[in-house]
């Protein structure tokens, strides 16, 4: 089955704080998108990458994926949305019909290890309609009764550790699956208020579907503070070393 990704990097990076679009910001001297772009295209399995780009930077990603030497024909940049729903739903429109697995996949998880995106095409193609890599948690969890005001939050209840999971991109989709709840998810929001998902398998477990997990890796981490920007280039170092 023919695998494409869509890598959604239309996000400001607030979290990361002030400066470029965080897909744009570098790593080892290399935009992140570009490094996100390029652990994807290393994998045989993955024969198309679409890009979501900030709406008012598409020519200046495609710009630059082609200074750093990515394949033309093998790279789509198109616009991306107001939210990462939305620029997800762009990408996977820029899909060709006869793509059958999509990956979409974080520019914010640059190095994520190409064992992670063969992984996640392995269990789609052997008949999952959706699959996510994952990691167990370090930390305990609590749920909280969340208080906007600052003072301290009551604790509800603590999850049993052991079921629980931290996942990652690439998440993996039969496309039909992914192209079915992201139509959905479209009309339902113009109905009324959802709980926020934050992922795409959510929206798959939303709709009913059936998401399994694979190994995920600790190098899949999500940059979104500057702390992560530290890690990120102590693995890069070491990957170079
Ligand atoms: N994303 C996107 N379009 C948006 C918002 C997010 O394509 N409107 C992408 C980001 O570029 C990122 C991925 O979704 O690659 C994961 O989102 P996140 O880590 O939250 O990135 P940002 O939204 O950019 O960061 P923040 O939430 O801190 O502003
Ligand atoms: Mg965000």
């Amino acid at each position: 089955l023919n695998a494409a990704a869509v890598v959604p990097a239309a996000g400001r990076g607030e979290r990361l704080g002030p400066g470029a679009p965080k897909a744009l910001r570098e790593l080892g001297g290399v935009p992140m998108l570009v490094h996100a772009v390029r652990a994807l295209a290393r994998s045989r399995a993955v024969g198309l990458v679409v890009v979501a780009a900030p709406p008012d930077g598409v020519a200046e990603v495609a710009a630059l994926l082609g200074d750093h030497g990515l394949p033309r024909g093998e790279i789509r940049v198109v616009a991306g949305g107001a939210s990462r729903q939305e620029s997800v739903r762009l990408g996977l429109a820029a899909v060709p019909e006869d793509v059958e697995v999509v990956l979409v996949h974080d520019a914010a998880r640059p190095l994520v290890p190409v064992e992670v995106v063969d992984a996640v095409v392995e269990a789609v193609r052997g008949g999952a309609e959706a699959v996510v890599p994952a990691v167990p948690l370090a930390d305990t969890v609590k749920r909280v009764e969340p208080r906007a005001d600052g003072t301290p939050e009551p604790v509800l209840d603590t999850p049993d550790r052991a079921s629980l999971r931290a996942v990652q991109t690439p998440q993996g989709f039969r496309r039909e699956t992914l192209q079915t709840v992201h139509d959905r998810a479209l009309t339902d929001e113009s109905v009324g208020a959802l709980p926020q998902v934050t992922d795409d398998a959510g929206l798959v477990e939303r709709y009913g579907g059936t998401v399994v997990v694979v190994p995920g890796h600790g190098e899949a981490f999500k940059v979104t503070r500057p702390l992560d920007l530290v890690l990120a280039e102590a693995v890069l170092a070491r990957r170079r070393a």
